[in-house]
């Protein structure tokens, strides 16, 4: 039985008027931004949008009081079902280690070694966090089991969460594994069979020291026949074969992208992948951030997702993300918010949420701003002020 959190509610039929909107931010390519806006969620859907004056009556009023509002964000990385902590790992760095995702492996233990009952908790806190910071669509993958029933085991608790899970058995080769090619025939057998029903996508750490372009290509391809649509971790650590990966086999999206080569940012413009950028990484592993003005000006569509995990990018922060964005990736304010909403459902593949507009999801946060530029002006500041999700307010 799903959680209600972030999975589809079942709502009564009612109608809530949204007015006096002071910054409407659609996230609608066709009409991004209307000032003195009003808008209305009817059974859980976007029945009607315009300006304050001409708002129809509804069962509920909520007045916005000239604040701006936006599409709930669409956190389109996280790993989120796990247990333990990297806090000394985490300090180690800040005291000049590097990061290589060796860490992975203390947390799959960790995992294997909780119970589900925790591993539930630990998950559903986390939910909740991002939902106090505005994010009403996520995503979740596996990838701290690394046997066929750890694996099944976080996808079935995260699609109490989300409808958006992804079956990560490659993230690393775990330690008990005979090889390499050992483990990508368990991925590719045995796991993916326990894992497909419970899980929309597939995912793979492309990477040196995690899976090369064959093994990465080979259990990509396994996934897609078994129904399941391809994402890939890529070039986060260097430069690397993951980004053409994800344009050959037509994945949704490219996640992290931190070391492209314009061979790839071309081959990713022309297949339509999206880049999703994390950086709550690269602050996290202080690395230097991924340059989102040339995958932009390339063309190709940026997501932006926190990546939340316990190792890399403990944040579970979308409004954090955006200010990064904006400070250190050379993204404007809406390209920022456009990437946080309307970006990561491209990403997902999704075009009912990150969009305010007639007959999408209604997902929504009032900020405690005037306006989105805020998220970024004013950082590290809790300006979600509302979270309502399909019609219902849940913060
Ligand atoms: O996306 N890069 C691989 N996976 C995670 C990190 C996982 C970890 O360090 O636990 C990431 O950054
Ligand atoms: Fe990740």
């Amino acid at each position: 039985e799903g959680d209600e959190r972030m999975s589809r509610a079942e709502g009564e039929r009612r109608s809530t008027l949204f007015h006096r909107i002071g910054l409407l931010y659609t996230g609608d390519p066709e009409r991004e931004e209307i000032t003195d806006a009003a808008l209305v969620v009817e059974d859980g859907r976007v029945a009607w949008i315009g300006a304050s004056g001409e708002a129809p009556a509804a069962d509920e009023r909520v007045d916005a009081g000239g604040r701006c509002v936006v599409p709930g964000f669409v956190d389109s990385h996280a790993h989120l079902v796990f247990a333990g902590d990297r806090t000394a790992e985490f300090a180690a760095r800040m005291s000049g280690e590097r990061y290589t995702a060796g860490g992975i492996r203390t947390t799959v233990a960790a995992t294997r070694a909780a119970t589900d009952a925790a591993l539930t908790e630990r998950t559903a806190a986390l939910i909740d966090e991002m939902l106090a910071q505005g994010t009403t669509t996520v995503e979740i993958k596996s990838g701290y089991g690394l046997t066929a029933g750890d694996e099944r085991r976080s996808l079935e608790i995260a699609r109490r969460f989300t409808a958006e899970t992804t079956f990560l058995g490659a993230h690393v080769v775990p330690p008990e594994a005979p090889s390499a090619d050992d483990y990508v025939r368990l991925v590719t057998g045995e796991m993916l069979a326990a894992c497909a029903p419970y899980a929309r996508w597939v995912d793979v750490f492309c990477e040196r020291g995690a899976f090369d372009a064959d093994q990465s290509r080979e259990i990509l391809l396994a996934g897609t026949k078994s129904g399941l649509l391809p994402r890939v971790h890529a070039n986060q650590l260097g430069e690397g074969p993951g980004a053409r990966l994800a344009a050959e086999v037509g994945a949704a999206s490219a996640d992290h992208c931190t070391h492209l080569t314009d061979a790839d940012v071309e081959a990713l413009a022309s297949a339509g992948v999206v880049a999703t950028l994390l950086p709550g990484a690269e602050f996290s592993t202080r690395s230097p951030y991924p340059d989102a003005r040339r995958l932009l000006e390339a063309g190709v569509t940026v997501a932006l997702a926190t990546d939340c995990n316990p190792g890399s990018s403990f944040t579970s922060s979308m409004p954090f993300c955006v200010a990064l964005a904006v400070r250190e990736m050379r993204m404007t304010p809406l390209e920022a918010v456009r990437a946080a909403t309307y970006g990561g459902a491209r990403a997902l593949r999704r075009d009912d949420v990150g969009v305010l507009r007639r007959g999408a999801a209604g997902d929504l946060v009032i900020l405690d701003a005037p306006s989105y530029v805020h998220l970024a002006y004013r950082p590290g500041v809790p300006l979600v002020a509302q979270v309502w999700k399909e019609g219902r307010r849940l913060v």
